[in-house]
């Protein structure tokens, strides 16, 4: 049965009405704030039954066979397991698999089923399943009934169960994902990756993603809080909905704090299936501010009652903030310029695959944040809506992006063969899911798409997210900026998104057309190194790459190259850098991805160039399944790199880091460069206490400080760093011992057993004085014991083809990673033990609450 949706659009004048539902009750419906949205939600992530058909983990086949979707089909032996769910993470890597996208068998046909049952309490309520992430080309039945589809991977959708629910009895809802019609210039993940909830509604409720929430105007007294709510009547007779929205502090645990407005109450006259938008707004009076260091977020709550019995709970939470965008004095948060220093990242969590955990999340964003980072680009799809909580927690910008392509694609079967269809869907739910986070602040269209010149196309995408949100301004990504502005697509958008090429850009500020359009470097640098590999006199060996920070392939740039661009084009809002971590796929330059090419487009004799490289390398095989830009290892290890840009990004923070490590047996008396990332502007750098000179930056064209002409001798190399001529940091690095014993150290001391919650514990190898032995490789054997249980093991090595899962890993230059969680529900203490052949072992505890 298809429901009938008459749509009211337009503003509907405030009425005062009386407020029927007292505020206390409404406010304690939704106590623990799991999600926003509905107050009736219930995480949908457990006892899912899982099969794979088609393309198996060996190549083979398996057929579907008929009824996979019907109520009686036996799913007896199929896999139990928990969402959110990558099928293709645990491999095994093959060799003769693509390296773009992990080496991983991510290609096949999966099929969930799970077993549910709604309580006769709910008979005459909506019942929704909400999918956060499903990759990718997910169709659903309900009890053998078709209910829906959606195919790109990264979106979030809502499917509508009530035609089908069988109420007071068990229902199966069966869901099928196929990959092998899906194509990726990284690794996708394959599966229920992200979260899935069960929303339960009266007919009479605030629609999906239905509360858009702005501040129009904001000073240090007041804010004018403007709540916009589309409420659906999905009964089958006339109701008058009255509706009031109430303002709370987001208090710390995700719970409501102190009340600090009322909005207006409203009532609407809605006809059976009619949908109509309400609108009111309120002042809140001295607002606190939503900003980087203090990131204050407020929760709307919406109420509807219809005759005075409550029949809806909607929560939104957003912040109240500022942003302008200009051409010459670059980005402002809250009236204060902020220079954009980026990250592009992927979605996937390194060895935990492309499983959405916030716990993961969470520690990559510490990590970047403690190195001075703070934007986010979600490189190249809608990301997972925790990523945008976490983002308005902490205090990060987001360049939220929706698309690697459009009409024409860059691999056979990738959203080209969705564009027509489901482009305006897509968008749509990006922007309606993401509007109301303080956190996002420039929409992204695209990313390098092949149609980046075609000025309607452009215009029609601005127009999309334009509509669904006034207030932010919509970019795109271009590898080729010149032809974009040559033909006038770039009019269209708000801000101009340079990836890489910036040697026009004197020309395009003095451009009518441009002058006044702010410029973002949406992609730079493109640096690529291994964690703890030094070469002389060469950038690339054994398929690693020297951590010099010099590599980088042809369109790319060293990270002093970007910031000496940046401080020539003060005017540009800032950078991002590709990419914060590591992630799967796309192991240039041991990749054999075509798609490289591209970035050649304006260039064909470096096209060329590149293209024989390419099918050198093809011929040789390489082993790598990962990248190498990240600015910290897959496993969440910071390269030199990352100091680099923390002597940059964070210039008041006192750090020095010398590069390389001290073990060079064979090179004594050899020429072994090494280089200082300080936030000083002057250093002294001793070998065994002799002095071997001071340097010190210019300012905009040093951003670290070299010695090319140390002769290589054991023992202690030590920088002593001075700021405006005060002693500012120290770093030492010292020759080691042989590999004695093994260190844990967790992240963590205490996690929850919500079945989540995660420990991340690093393992070094050290001498005998505690020093991490680089240049070291052994096997590592983990054990757990306690009511924890191991997720998943690394060590940054983007050529091992030892599984994630497995407990046994080698060592990658001295250090590798265990990941640990909670059994659900139980409590104690969880101890994990690392051994190694003739090494000490060493024990880390992990307590569970
Ligand atoms: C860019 C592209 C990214 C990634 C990067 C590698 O051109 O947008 O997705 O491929 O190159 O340098």
């Amino acid at each position: 049965m298809i429901r009938k949706t008459r749509i009211v659009t337009g503003v509907i004048a405030a009425i005062a009405l009386r407020i029927i539902v007292p505020l206390s009750a409404a406010a304690q419906v939704n106590k623990s704030m799991v999600r926003m949205g509905s107050s009736d939600v219930q995480s949908f992530d457990k006892e899912w039954l899982f099969m794979r058909y088609g393309l198996q983990p060996d190549g083979s086949r398996v057929e579907e066979p008929k009824d996979l979707e019907s109520i009686t089909y036996s799913d007896a032996n199929w896999q139990r397991l928990d969402l959110p769910h990558d099928w293709a993470i645990t491999g095994p890597f093959r060799i003769d698999l693509a390296g773009e996208t992990g080496k991983l068998p991510w290609k096949g046909i999966g099929w969930y089923r799970k077993h549910f049952v709604v309580p006769s309490e709910d008979a005459g309520k909506k019942i929704f399943i909400d999918f956060d992430g499903a990759m990718a080309n997910a169709e659903i039945w309900l009890n053998g009934k078709y209910v829906g589809t959606w195919p790109y991977g990264y979106s979030s959708f809502r499917m509508d169960l009530s035609p089908f629910v069988l109420i007071g009895k068990e229902n199966v809802i069966a869901v099928k994902l196929n990959t092998e019609k899906w194509d990726s210039r990284w690794y996708p993940g394959a599966g229920i990756y992200r979260h899935t909830w069960l929303v339960k509604t009266d007919p009479v409720h605030v629609a999906h993603w239905g509360t858009t929430i702005t501040t129009p105007e904001v000073t240090d007294h007041s804010a004018i809080v403007k709540v916009k709510v589309k409420v659906d009547n999905q009964q089958n007779n006339t109701v008058k909905a009255d509706v009031q929205t109430v303002i709370y502090e987001f208090a710390e645990n995700k719970t409501l704090g102190s009340k600090v407005a009322a909005l207006k109450p409203l009532s609407i006259t809605l006809e059976a299936g009619a949908s109509a938008e309400l609108e009111a707004q309120v002042n809140l009076n001295n607002p606190k501010r939503w900003d980087l260091e203090k990131p204050n977020l407020y929760v709307a709550q919406t109420i509807i009652s219809v005759n005075g019995k409550l029949t809806d709970t909607y929560s939104t939470s957003f912040g109240v903030r500022t942003i302008q965008f200009t051409a010459r004095d670059g980005f402002l948060l809250n009236g204060k310029r902020v220079q954009i220093q980026g990250t592009c990242n992927h979605h996937d969590l390194g060895a935990l695959g492309a499983a959405i955990n916030t716990s993961a999340l969470r520690r990559q964003l510490v990590i970047l944040k403690n190195m001075g980072c703070n934007s986010l680009r979600t490189s190249h799809n809608p990301p997972a809506p925790e990523l945008l909580e976490l983002a308005d927690e902490m205090g990060f910008l987001v360049w939220d992006e929706a698309f690697d392509c459009w009409k024409r694609g860059k691999k056979k079967n990738d959203y080209n063969k969705l564009f027509d269809q489901w482009h305006e869907k897509d968008l749509n739910a990006l922007v309606q899911r993401d509007r109301n986070h303080p956190s996002v602040f420039i929409w992204s269209i695209g990313n390098e798409v092949m149609d980046q010149r075609d000025v309607a196309l452009t215009k029609h995408l601005v127009d999309i997210v334009h509509r669904e949100d006034p207030t932010r301004p919509v970019s795109n990504g271009y590898n080729d900026p010149d032809g974009g502005r040559e033909s006038g697509a770039v009019v269209a958008l708000d801000i101009m998104g340079v990836n890489y090429f910036f040697n026009q850009q004197p020309k395009w500020d003095a451009d009518l057309r441009y002058a006044k359009k702010p410029t973002i470097g949406s992609e730079t640098s493109s640096c690529v190194s291994s964690r703890g590999e030094y070469f002389f006199g060469k950038e690339y060996k054994n398929w690693q790459i020297t951590s010099y920070d010099s590599a980088k392939p042809g369109w790319g740039c060293s990270p002093d190259e970007q910031f000496r661009t940046n401080a020539k084009y003060p005017h540009l809002l800032g950078e991002y850098v590709w990419t914060g971590f590591d992630y799967l796929g796309e192991p240039t330059p041991y990749g054999s991805d075509e798609t490289n090419l591209l970035n050649f487009r304006n260039d064909p004799s470096k096209k060329e160039e590149l293209k024989k490289k390419l099918e050198e390398m093809q011929k040789s095989n390489p082993p790598s399944r990962s990248s190498y830009f990240g600015i910290v290892d897959l496993a969440g290890f910071p390269k030199d790199r990352y100091y680099l840009y923390q002597s940059h990004w964070r210039p008041d923070y006192p750090m020095a880091h010398i590069l390389p490590h001290w073990n060079w047996n064979e090179r004594i008396d050899s020429i072994t460069p090494v280089h200082v990332y300080t936030s000083g502007d002057e250093a002294e750098l001793f070998l065994n206490g002799k002095s071997l000179g001071r340097k010190s930056k210019k300012e905009n064209q040093d951003f670290r400080l070299v010695w090319n002409d140390v002769k290589y001798n054991p023992g202690e190399l030590k920088v002593v760093t001075y700021k405006n001529g005060k002693k500012w940091a120290t770093d030492v690095v010292k020759t080691t011992g042989e590999p004695a014993k093994l260190a844990l150290s967790s992240n963590r001391k205490q996690i929850a057993n919500d079945g989540q919650d995660l420990a991340f514990i690093t393992l070094q190898v050290q001498d005998k004085n505690g020093l991490t032995v680089p240049r070291t490789q052994p096997e590592i054997h983990f054990e757990i014991e306690g009511p924890g249980e191991i997720v998943g093991t690394d060590n940054g090595d983007a050529t091992s083809f030892e599984s994630f899962q497995s407990p046994n890993k080698h060592a990658f230059n001295g250090m590798a990673l265990v990941i640990v969680k909670a059994k659900p529900g139980l409590k104690g203490n969880i101890v994990v033990k690392a051994s190694s052949n003739n090494l000490t072992s060493s024990r880390a505890n992990v307590v569970v609450q």
